[in-house]
């Protein structure tokens, strides 16, 4: 998840002392640090004018480190700043790309997922690449398109670039020579700002909300061209209108989306997040998974064990994938807290796999498992979100989750798009392995495919959540509880409602609520229960009708088709076979938001707890 940024035409050039508006250059630089929340680890510029023609800045580090190039007739510019997904966050690889002349440069959100092949293609035909991005491929395309048809311009070039592209992605792409600012979108979001005498586009209207409040959204497919004032949308190539909105928010609503919190911003984004982390690693009609783990070929079929290493949500997250990896890949897997984990004596290092699940990449606890791990001489790969991170430079491949940054403290779509990741890796070991067949690894990623809509349907009924939150938030405990898949939905369910809302909750395997925490139950606690595929529904029913005996109040995330007549509160689960528990999750997710909001907690910043713990 990256920030993009172009501007073309004056800002604020009617102001009444008749002073010149602020530069292009400095807008544009302005736009970026409102965009910072969407990533920040490399930013830049390019500039078009009239003299100097393209004058291109970008360096990794932050938006307030880069320099605006200093330049006397701008006319338009673009701006990037970026959460790496392909490639460290080096200055080489910092937007714009640009063609091989410096004559096209281009800013990019979104995964291009063909374009190793392109970029083959292209170098092969003579072009010559400086960075390890997906993104610089499409400058050269445009590049080529040019050349091979000398009547094209850029807007030409880009809608011809934009059928060649497979992935998502939102592109603004700027000539030397041409005025305009030719974009495209598809899967990854674009809004056109529409000022007097300027226009704006960008990742989201937090970008620009200062200088306009009149907005076009672009659609999936569609290509503009933007001038000063004027913008044309185009959609197969036929002119389209898409209307101007009024964007009612202010701008500190609007960098959370127009959400109360980030967290629930973060809850809504898991639908894109989760498509970002599946791009381009599915095959689904062979059943294979390419995830650019950089093992030596048979090493996966090698290891005789898995040992997953964690903390908090993660060590969830561990907890899911361990079960995946059993059933998919044979391979005995356990999951132990970081701060807990030795290397154990009679194990064989060199056939042990140490996988540590972090989103941060930095939390103290799971680098020193990490340390402990390499130092007994077993085979590390991290499992993060940060490129570049601490665990990445200490394991000896990494699995990035790409969920695009999380502000609030609770972790919701980093939880999801690492148990995704891991039950990729489970795939990928299993089919490694020979333990999965082809037919049941096409299922498996037939129903990860179908993880971002199911969960977009679960938050459709966020409704339903708030008024079940309505009504039992001010109960004196809450029990969660689950089996199998469903045992580490229950635990994180409990988690995140006792971190955001300071009131206690526990996490039970179903099956032991009679063995103890019985004692606990009465009328004042209800029981949320995980009753999907993968969690042992009938089951763990038994359970819940336990805890309704003894006065229980019960509320059961229940696959899509079942029924359970007795339950007081019933939330529908889309069939998505063994990420129903993951999906289900998102249910508990907003049952939490909507007790602690209720509270008025410091949802995004609970008391004593801080998002990434780097002292052990
Ligand atoms: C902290 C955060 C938790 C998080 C845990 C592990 O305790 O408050 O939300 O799950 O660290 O973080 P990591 O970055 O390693 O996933």
């Amino acid at each position: 998840m990256c920030g993009i940024i172009g501007l073309i035409g004056d800002v604020d050039a009617r102001e009444a002392n008749g002073e010149p508006g602020p530069s292009v250059g400095d807008v544009v630089h302005q736009g970026l640090a409102n965009l910072e929340y969407r990533g920040y680890d490399s930013a830049g510029i390019a500039l078009v004018d009239t003299a100097d023609g393209l004058t291109v800045a970008k360096q990794s580090g932050q938006v307030d480190e880069l320099a605006v190039p200093e330049l006397d007739a701008v006319t338009h510019g673009i701006g990037h700043t970026r959460w790496s997904t392909h490639g460290p966050p080096t200055d080489a690889n910092a937007h714009p790309h640009t063609d091989c002349a410096g004559d096209v440069a281009v800013v990019h959100n979104g995964i291009v997922e063909n374009y190793e092949t392109l970029k083959n293609d292209l170098e092969a035909a003579g072009h010559t690449f400086t960075s390890d991005t997906d993104t610089e491929v499409i400058p050269h395309l445009i590049e080529d398109a040019l050349a091979t048809d000398p009547d094209a311009d850029l807007l030409d070039a880009v809608r011809r670039v934009e059928t060649q592209l497979a992935g998502s992605y939102a592109i603004c792409a700027v000539r030397e020579g041409d005025d305009r600012i030719v974009v495209a979108r598809r899967g990854s979001p674009l809004v056109i700002g529409r000022g007097t005498d300027a226009s704006f586009v960008a990742s989201d209207v937090t970008a620009f909300l200062e200088h306009t409040r009149e907005v076009t959204y672009l659609e999936d497919g569609d290509v503009a061209a933007l001038n000063a004032g004027r913008v044309q949308v185009f959609h197969g190539g036929e002119p389209v209108d898409r209307g101007v909105e009024t964007v009612e928010w202010e701008a500190d609503a609007a960098e959370k989306g127009g959400y109360d919190h980030y967290m629930r911003k973060e809850i809504h984004e898991q639908p894109e997040s989760l498509r970002q982390t599946l791009a381009g690693r599915l095959d689904v009609e062979s059943g294979d998974v390419d995830l650019d783990v950089s093992f030596p070929p048979g090493v996966l079929a090698d290891v005789e064990e898995i040992q997953i290493v964690a903390c908090g949500t993660s060590y969830y997250a561990g907890r899911y994938a361990a079960q995946l990896f059993e059933t998919f890949a044979g391979v005995r897997a356990t999951v132990e807290i970081a701060s807990e984990y030795a290397f154990g004596a009679g194990r064989t290092p060199d056939r042990t796999l140490v996988v540590a699940v972090t989103q941060s990449g930095e939390t103290a606890d799971t680098l020193g498992a990490v340390r402990r791990a390499n130092a007994a001489g077993a085979r590390t790969l991290a499992v993060t979100n940060t490129v570049g991170s601490t665990v990445t430079r200490e394991t000896d491949t990494t699995a990035y989750i790409r969920a695009g940054p999380e502000i609030g403290v609770a972790a919701t779509k980093t939880f999801a798009s690492q148990v995704a990741t891991l039950a990729m890796l489970a795939v990928l070991f299993g089919r490694d392995r020979g333990a999965l067949g082809a037919a049941d690894a096409r299922s498996v990623l037939e129903d990860l495919r179908g993880l971002p809509g199911a969960v977009q349907q679960v938050l459709d009924e966020e409704e339903a959540v708030r008024e079940a939150a309505r009504e039992y938030g001010d109960s004196e405990a809450f029990f969660f509880i689950g089996r199998a898949l469903g045992v580490p939905v229950a635990l994180e369910g409990a988690l995140k409602l006792k971190e955001i809302s300071y009131d206690h909750a526990e996490g039970f395997t179903a099956g032991e609520l009679k063995h103890g925490p019985l004692a606990l139950v009465t009328s004042e606690t209800p029981v949320l229960a995980v009753l999907t595929e993968g969690a042992d529904a009938g089951e763990t029913m038994n359970n819940v009708t336990e805890a309704q005996t003894r006065g229980a109040p019960a509320l059961g995330c229940v696959s899509a088709g079942e029924a359970y007549g007795t339950l007081d509160v019933s939330f529908s689960v889309p069939n998505v076979g063994v990420v129903e528990p993951l999906v289900a999750n998102v249910y508990l997710q907003l049952f939490a938001y909507h007790v602690a909001n209720a509270k008025g907690r410091a949802i995004d910043k609970p008391r004593n707890l801080a998002k990434s713990v780097t002292v052990e």
